[in-house]
């Protein structure tokens, strides 16, 4: 059966072409999936662009997420029909990926649709929406609280950001969002930011412990502002360690780690155990409200068409979350 996707290729450098291409050439796996919906989160467009080295082999298809119909499977707990989630765990990275119409995929990274939610939703949600909740997670377990001051998110506007903002305030913690484009503080406020403040005027100290005024950092964006603002973390406020969009660089003193027991956890979505990613996907379906879809939702796109949006993802000329309509 033939179809379209979205290949990446090395030769002569990295470069993603649309290509036919038959259910044959994918990779290995006990289980073919129809491909509903996809996503271009960050990670795609330095896969797609060339600009990081994210894809283990090549070609591959790119796509780090997938909502779609089991088509075919041996896949033990799978039917033709189900349909299904699969992100992160090397789809995209170490075997071809969701920006295609079909993807075969071993069933041990295959979960099933939550009936609460559509699969439209699900690649809203996507990788940016499941590593917010992740992050999130990972603090709560850690003991934050929303009585400990506000968490500051950056990167706001982008996909992990706007989640992050959007669900701390539905779970009742008050927010700082901060962004590089002025023009986003409507759409964060109506996210339920508390306060929103532009990353170039953000007020950064030199010192190793400043003024404790956040309770915790979920970081997307790294280097200097990372680094700056762990400094402001007060009392045993957790810091959730997710992207690299301003550099991959922290330069960091143990202060606020040994003197106010700030911690500092790392957030891998690719590697989230089964067990886990699977709860944090089902837990999106029992929120109540569930998170505005609608809102952090900027363009649906159809896959001939993903082309132009890798560069526009990584020049930040777009807010809250592409998702990829692949039928
Ligand atoms: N650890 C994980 O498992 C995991 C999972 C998903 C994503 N990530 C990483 O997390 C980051 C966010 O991912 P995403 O999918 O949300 O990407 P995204 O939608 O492109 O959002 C990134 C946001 O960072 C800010 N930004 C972009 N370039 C910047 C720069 N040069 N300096 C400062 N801020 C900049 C922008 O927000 P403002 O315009 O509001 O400033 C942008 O919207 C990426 O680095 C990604 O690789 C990691």
């Amino acid at each position: 059966m033939s179809f379209l996707a979205c290949r990446v290729f090395n030769e002569p450098q990295i470069h993603h072409q649309l290509v036919e291409m038959e259910t044959d050439e994918l990779s290995k796996g006990d289980t073919l999936i129809k491909v509903d919906y996809s996503s271009i989160n960050y990670k795609d467009a330095l896969a797609a662009s060339g600009r990081g080295a994210i894809l283990k082999s090549f070609p591959l298809n790119a796509g780090i997420d997938l909502a779609g119909t089991v088509v075919e499977t041996t896949g033990p707990g799978l039917k033709e029909g189900d349909t299904v989630i699969v992100n992160g765990s090397g789809l995209g990275e170490s075997f071809d990926g969701g920006l295609a119409q079909y993807a075969r995929v071993d069933s041990q990274f295959v979960m099933k649709q939550p009936e609460q939610y559509s699969s439209r939703d699900a690649m809203i949600i996507g990788t940016a929406g499941f590593t917010a909740a992740l992050a999130i997670h990972r603090m709560e377990v850690n003991g934050q609280t929303p009585d400990q001051g506000p968490i500051v998110v950056t990167g706001a506007s982008g996909g992990v950001g706007s989640f992050a903002v959007n669900l701390l305030s539905k779970k009742g913690y008050d927010t700082v969002a901060i962004t590089s484009q002025s023009s986003m503080h409507d759409y964060l406020k109506d996210l339920g930011a508390t306060e929103v403040k532009n990353l170039s005027e953000l007020e950064l100290s030199d010192k190793p412990l400043a003024k404790g005024v956040y309770g915790g950092l979920i970081d997307n964006i790294g280097g200097e502002t990372l680094s700056r603002l762990m400094a402001n973390i007060d009392l045993w406020g957790n810091i959730a360690c997710i992207g690299l969009a301003q550099s991959p660089k922290l330069q960091a003193t143990v202060l606020p780690l040994i003197l106010r027991g700030v911690s500092l956890l790392g957030v891998s979505s690719t590697n989230c155990p089964m067990p886990l990613r699977e709860q944090l996907w089902y837990e999106f379906g029992k929120k109540s409200p569930l998170p505005d879809f609608d809102k952090i939702l900027s363009k649906e796109i159809a896959l001939k068409d993903v082309s132009p949006y890798f560069e526009e993802l990584i020049d930040n000329k777009h807010r809250g979350r592409l998702i990829v309509n692949c039928q």
